[in-house]
């Protein structure tokens, strides 16, 4: 047996409510989940359900009210090293141009600013925004944003790659085309992607497993489904196939009932 690249051990988190100090909500209950070096795993669930809550433990950003957090099976204590992050906000810094936001982490590493540039340069390329690396964020195209977010991530070479809904902001043909671009990227080096998504189809297309999540508060996983369509795929295409169709509709099964509940709460808050 392989040692997980990370692994959720009944993880509880329970946060105390802004307003009233004496009320206390737990979003995500004793769920347990476990990500292999190289495998790509997508986790869905309705909106609010808690996703973003499970990434940011598996970020080191937020510690488990109980539970533990392992990576390589070492304890996580403080943010995980090991990890990158793209997450759903945009977060490119608009006072640097797009090449000096890639290098911006190996900067920081302390590498010395030729290897870098030359480094940022080759990743430019790589996806997709050589000749580009002069622009500011302000310059360049949401689904550009986003390339220069994943170079910015995937140069740092990260063995476990975290991402929250990384292109939902996107239109459905640049979105497409980002997430054809990150499985060739994971093709090519397989670390290990915890992806989290709200959208079945996305998640079906680029992933190895499924996991399905209930719809607060309390949420675990409540249904686990391995991807079985040859890669490499074409996410546009892979949708047309028989066995996709399948898989979809066992998975919606599941995911169905607690996207309504998750609806039905939202609109109480709201
Ligand atoms: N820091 C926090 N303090 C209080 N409540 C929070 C905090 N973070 C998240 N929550 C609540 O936990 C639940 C899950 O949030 P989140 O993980 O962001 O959901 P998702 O990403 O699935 O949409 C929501 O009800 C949210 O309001
Ligand atoms: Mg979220």
């Amino acid at each position: 047996m392989t040692t997980p690249a990370l692994s959720l051990e009944n993880v509880t988190c329970t946060f105390v409510s802004r307003d009233d100090r004496t009320q206390r909500y737990t979003a995500v209950r004793d769920t347990t989940l476990t990500i292999e070096p190289g495998e790509f795993v997508s986790v869905v669930g309705p909106t609010g359900c808690g996703k973003s809550t499970l990434l940011n433990v598996s970020a080191g950003l937020l510690a488990p009210s109980t539970g533990t957090v392992r990576v390589f099976g070492a304890p996580l204590e403080g943010i995980n090293t090991r990890a990158g992050y793209m997450f759903q906000a945009e977060a490119l810094m608009p006072w640097r141009n797009a090449l000096d936001n890639v290098i911006a982490g190996l900067e920081f590493r302390g590498m010395p600013g030729a290897q870098a540039v030359a480094e940022g340069e080759e990743w430019l390329r790589r996806v997709g925004l050589g000749g580009f690396g002069d622009r500011y964020p302000h310059q360049l195209s949401g689904g550009m944003r986003k390339r220069v977010s994943l170079a910015q991530t995937l140069i740092l070479d990260p063995d476990i790659i975290l991402m929250d809904e990384p292109f939902s902001a996107l239109d459905v043909q640049t979105r497409q085309l980002m997430e054809n671009e990150v499985l060739d990227l994971w093709a090519a080096k397989r670390k290990a992607v915890l992806f989290i998504t709200h959208d079945l189809d996305e998640a079906i297309a680029m992933s190895d497993r499924v996991v399905v999540l209930s719809a607060g508060p309390g949420t675990r996983p409540i249904g686990e489904f391995n991807i079985d369509l040859p890669r490499p795929r074409d996410v546009a295409e892979v949708r047309n196939q028989p066995r996709f169709v399948e898989l979809h509709a066992a998975i919606w099964d599941v995911l169905r009932e607690e996207v309504l509940k998750g609806y039905a709460q939202q609109r109480k808050v709201a």
